[in-house]
């Protein structure tokens, strides 16, 4: 599906970042009709949350694994075959070539998209630096958005400060999902380059992902429902 044909309620995905399956449940089941989308992260996938992604995609919710998967091609490409069987929409992968390659190759005929995380938006160029690269974040972000349209990734992760450069260079065929949201009056916790949902839609961002402003919330159907009537008016 095109980005532009994606439905306001649908843009929307809820981490999941709970630390066990019963405490993940119970949150799905207080969300309700309100949220079709859930991201299941290291903390939960390491505790169960695997069979709980076949199950939600079993009754009809999607689901973002963001595993962020890095390894030699084969490994790579086999662990995406075992994700898609598991009937997962999104998978994150590090943007390394070789590893985008083999994901997307090993994602033919299923319905799972991959996702690139061109540089962790913990990294600064200090800490490029010392991990070996010659590069600052916003040149290593460009040369990888290129290469993972090149490849035909299907959709990038970035912060949405970075959302409007990067549809500038891989036009609107791919997805750009976007943490780092936070409502008006939510509090920052450990987010530092943040965005409200509106100003995330209109840098670009096709898909919002939000944790604390919607599973902390004191409720968090209604946490939703005011980020879906945010999302609809700035869709227009
Ligand atoms: O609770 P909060 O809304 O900050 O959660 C955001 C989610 O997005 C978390 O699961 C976090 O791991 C993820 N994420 C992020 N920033 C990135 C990449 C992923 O916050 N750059």
């Amino acid at each position: 599906m095109q980005p532009a044909q994606i439905a306001p309620r649908d843009r929307l995905i809820v981490a999941l970042d709970l630390p066990s399956v019963a405490a993940a449940e119970a949150m799905i089941d207080r969300l309700g009709d309100s949220v079709s989308f859930y991201k299941i992260g290291y903390q939960l996938g390491y505790a169960g949350g695997l069979p709980l992604a076949r199950e939600l995609a079993g009754r009809g919710k999607k689901v973002f694994l963001d595993l962020k998967l890095h390894d030699i091609g084969n490994t790579v490409a086999r662990g995406v075959e075992s994700v898609a069987a598991l009937g997962a929409t999104f998978l994150t992968v590090h943007a390394y070539p070789q590893t985008m390659k083999a994901a997307v190759e090993a994602r033919a005929g299923a319905s799972l998209k991959i996702l690139a995380v061109t540089v962790l938006t913990s990294y600064d160029d200090n800490d490029l630096q010392a991990a070996g690269y010659g590069l600052k974040v916003s040149d290593l972000v460009e040369a990888r958005a290129r290469q993972a349209q090149a490849i035909g990734v299907d959709g990038i992760v970035s912060s949405p400060e970075e959302a409007a450069a990067i549809r500038k260079i891989v036009g609107h065929e791919m997805n750009l999902v976007t943490p780092g949201i936070r409502p008006a009056g939510s509090a920052t916790g450990d987010q530092k380059r943040i965005m409200t949902p509106a100003r995330a839609i209109a840098a670009g961002a096709d898909y919002l992902v939000v944790g604390r402003p919607v599973v902390e919330a004191d409720d968090p159907k209604a946490a939703a429902e005011a980020i879906h009537a945010e999302v609809a008016q700035a869709l227009g």
